[in-house]
């Protein structure tokens, strides 16, 4: 039998799940075509992952995101509406979502009736119902389709969907399933409890301006109509930026320290968040986000690849080719209060501490 680049992806797809499980199944040499719907955190990793592909078409509702990745792929199609991105999607094989959750079961759905492979972030969608209108859909497309939980394609959790589908423990007839906390949406005792970053109670009340190159009206998408509010509250407080890459050791050392003193200011009631800027080249990064997740449960996160480096430095006011900070401390008003280009060590807490807790 003849198998054609499509038909070799539909067959075998199924029982292969790497990430993403669209690009596994591909034949050697064989580029798919494929489009970027969401273009900002986690679809600039995304992005990276497949960047052996082709990437025909890129979309987000944001124009700065949008030329960000267009730097790397100027010859692709630019659109700010998924809607016309898909009226032009002949040439697409599969598209990758990561735009927020509000919005992934209407930029997945017509992928779907357009029979072209999904990757799409979690949480799949917004609501169960949208979640049945998904799979549903998925199983009548007979394509190829991923969420964002990279760690459901690894061969434990796939052991598992084998045991079960096989009989092993009879007919399934009931699944309860839980999670241990809230992340985000919860009050500042149990964000501490939890050594989550964010508290968030209410919805942000008030308008502010739209930021410049934002569609409002596509971001909102199928969400009820409202204005634009800052976003998210941080944790009130000062915020510890720390630099580092995998392949340098000490930083990675540093690691353990770090996360001591984390939380020791939690104890002390010392309000400072963790910020860890990565700059190990976006493709690492779904790596090393598991690694993040098992290490440094819920303190610390990826905020910047090596392409965003030079902006931060200027946005700390530190001249790009003087040596780069490996620490820098953020006070509650934004003012850049010490940058250190050094490692800290064990005798460094206290000064810290008497930095943050005495500062005017
Ligand atoms: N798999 C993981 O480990 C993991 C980790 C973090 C976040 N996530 C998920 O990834 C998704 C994105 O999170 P993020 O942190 O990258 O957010 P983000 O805000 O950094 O990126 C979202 C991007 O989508 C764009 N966007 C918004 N509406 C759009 C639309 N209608 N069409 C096209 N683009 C649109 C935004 O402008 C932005 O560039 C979320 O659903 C989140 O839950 C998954």
């Amino acid at each position: 039998m003849n198998t054609t680049r499509r038909t070799f992806i539909q067959t075998t797809s199924a029982a292969v799940l790497g990430f993403p499980a669209i690009l596994r199944a591909k034949e050697p040499n064989d580029k798919l075509n494929l489009a970027i719907i969401g273009c900002g955190g986690r679809g600039g990793a995304n992005l990276g992952s497949v960047s052996t592909e082709n990437i025909v078409a890129l979309c987000d509702v944001n124009e700065n995101n949008l030329a960000k990745a267009a730097e790397k792929y100027p010859g692709a199609r630019r659109y700010a509406d998924f809607r016309k991105l898909y009226d032009e999607a002949r040439d697409i094989d599969a598209v990758v979502v990561s735009t927020p959750e509000h919005v992934h079961a209407f930029a997945t759905m017509p992928a779907l009736k357009l029979g072209k492979h999904v990757f799409c972030e979690k949480p799949l969608t917004h609501s169960i119902w949208e979640a049945r209108m998904i799979t549903e859909a998925a199983r009548s497309a007979k394509v190829a389709t991923q969420m964002g939980t990279q760690v459901h394609a690894g061969s434990n959790y796939r052991r598992v969907v084998e045991l079960v589908q096989s009989g092993a423990i009879g007919p399934v007839r009931e699944a309860h399933v839980w999670v241990s906390r809230a992340w985000g949406w919860q009050s500042e005792a149990d964000a501490a409890s939890n050594k989550d970053i964010v508290s968030v109670r209410e919805r942000p009340t008030g308008a502010s301006p739209v930021p410049a190159g934002v569609n409002w009206d596509l971001w909102l998408g199928p969400a009820p109509e409202r204005p634009f509010g800052e976003a998210l509250p941080k944790a009130a407080g000062w915020t510890w930026l720390n630099v580092w890459a995998t392949w340098c050791k000490p930083c990675v050392d540093e690691m353990g320290m770090l996360t001591r003193w984390r939380e020791a200011f939690t104890r002390e009631n010392v309000p400072v968040t963790f910020e860890l800027l990565s700059v190990d080249e976006p493709s690492s990064q779904p790596q090393l986000e598991k690694w993040r997740e098992k290490n440094l449960p819920g303190a610390i996160r990826w905020l910047r690849s090596e392409d965003d480096f030079g902006p931060f430095l200027d946005g700390l006011s530190v001249d790009r080719n003087a040596a780069i900070p490996i620490h820098v401390l953020i006070d509650p008003k934004g003012n850049v209060r010490c940058v250190r280009v050094g490692a800290v060590h064990e005798e460094n807490y206290g000064a810290a501490r008497d930095l943050i807790t005495q500062a005017e």
